[in-house]
């Protein structure tokens, strides 16, 4: 069976950190409090620009990593929750800025499991045969949609992207092989944005309400993070007739050390098989996991071949897992 690959990647973070001690400034909270609860230490904010500002430079270094002209592209898929606009898509707006001439696409709302679901979309596409190089982006600009007065949410989150190229594999033993995805909408509430979409949209009413920002049950996202993050990769181990033993790296969304360090006890996984740069970067929901594959690979602790698990979990509820070998670096 022919297989799709990862094939190269990138990331952006903006300049600007935001540490801890910032919040401490201006919110009923503490450093100590945010690291305990959270394992976060830091985060970036972009001063302008929207999510396709962000996805660009991580989609050029993508695209210079495989030595490919944009022009090379025939599809973009951006994973976000704050697209530059209701419309055009973002991948639009990114495809113009990339010089992407022959590609088509669109964005995937998919919030924190946002990235996965693309993931999954564009391997089916390039195995399908409907397109052959599939640039796949999660990119979240957190801050425009995060209260900075609620201190339960605004301490958690961060603005970045990661992006990925995807493309067929000419090599049998690296690639996508597995995936698990599922939603259950009944979590609709527990982490979501009242306004602004068709069913309230945006008024003077709803803005001085303040309901275009995140409302999260934090205590029940992180349980059902817990159990529906653990049980998709238990799922896909056994669909891929894998062991952990097997797995070099495990990938999962960051939304908080707590939450990764439960997953990982319930499977039985060390932490040094766990990528976590949570601490640096906050929750930057779509852009989470392929940051992390894009810093992991530029450190050089990817290697070719790595059996590597990536898992997320996130608002509506969605989960998604996929086992991949890792194809760079032959
Ligand atoms: O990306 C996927 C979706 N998101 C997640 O996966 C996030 C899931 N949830 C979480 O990560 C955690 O639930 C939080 C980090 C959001 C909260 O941690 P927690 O340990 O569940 O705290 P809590 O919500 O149970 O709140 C405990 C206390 C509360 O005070 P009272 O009511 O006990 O007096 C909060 O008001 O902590 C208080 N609190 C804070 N205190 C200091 C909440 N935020 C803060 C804060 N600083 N920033």
């Amino acid at each position: 069976m022919p297989k799709a690959a990862i094939t190269a990647t990138g990331h952006y973070v903006p300049p600007d950190v935001y540490p801890n001690a910032w919040f401490e400034q201006r919110l009923d909270t503490t450093d100590a409090w945010i690291r305990s609860r959270t394992g976060i230490a830091e985060r970036r904010f972009a001063s302008e620009g929207g999510a396709s500002d962000l996805a660009l430079p991580a989609a050029r270094r993508c695209l210079e990593m495989r030595g490919i002209e944009a022009a090379a592209l025939d599809c973009i898929i951006v994973a976000t929750m704050t697209p530059d606009r209701p419309i055009p898509s973002t991948a639009a707006i990114l495809q113009a800025k990339l010089g992407a001439i022959n590609a088509w696409g669109f964005d995937l709302a998919g919030a924190c499991s946002g990235f996965v679901y693309a993931l999954v979309t564009a391997t089916k596409l390039v195995e399908g045969g409907a397109a052959r190089r599939v640039l796949v982006c999660g990119a979240d600009r957190m801050s425009s949609v995060v209260d900075p007065t609620d201190r339960a949410t605004a301490v958690l989150f961060g603005d970045g992207a990661g992006v990925v190229l995807v493309e067929m594999s000419e090599d049998d033993e690296v690639g996508v092989f597995e995936h698990v995805c599922h939603m259950d909408g009944e979590g609709a509430t527990a982490l979501y944005v009242p306004a602004g979409g068709s069913l309230i949209p945006a008024d003077a009413e709803s803005v001085a309400q303040r309901r275009h920002f995140v409302v999260q049950d934090g205590a029940t996202v992180f349980r059902a993070a817990v159990v529906g993050m653990a049980e998709v990769i238990a799922e896909l181990l056994k669909r891929a007739d894998l062991t952990l033993e097997d797995v070099a790296w495990m990938v999962p969304h960051q939304a908080n050390r707590r939450i990764i360090e439960a997953v990982a006890r319930r499977l039985g996984l060390p932490l040094e098989r766990v990528v976590i740069n949570l601490d640096r970067y906050g929750n930057t929901v779509a852009a989470t996991i392929p940051l992390c594959l894009s810093e992991w690979h530029d450190d050089g602790r990817l290697a070719y071949g790595d059996r590597i698990v990536l898992a997320a979990f996130g608002a509506g509820f969605t989960s998604g897992a996929v086992y991949l070998r890792w194809a760079i670096g032959a």
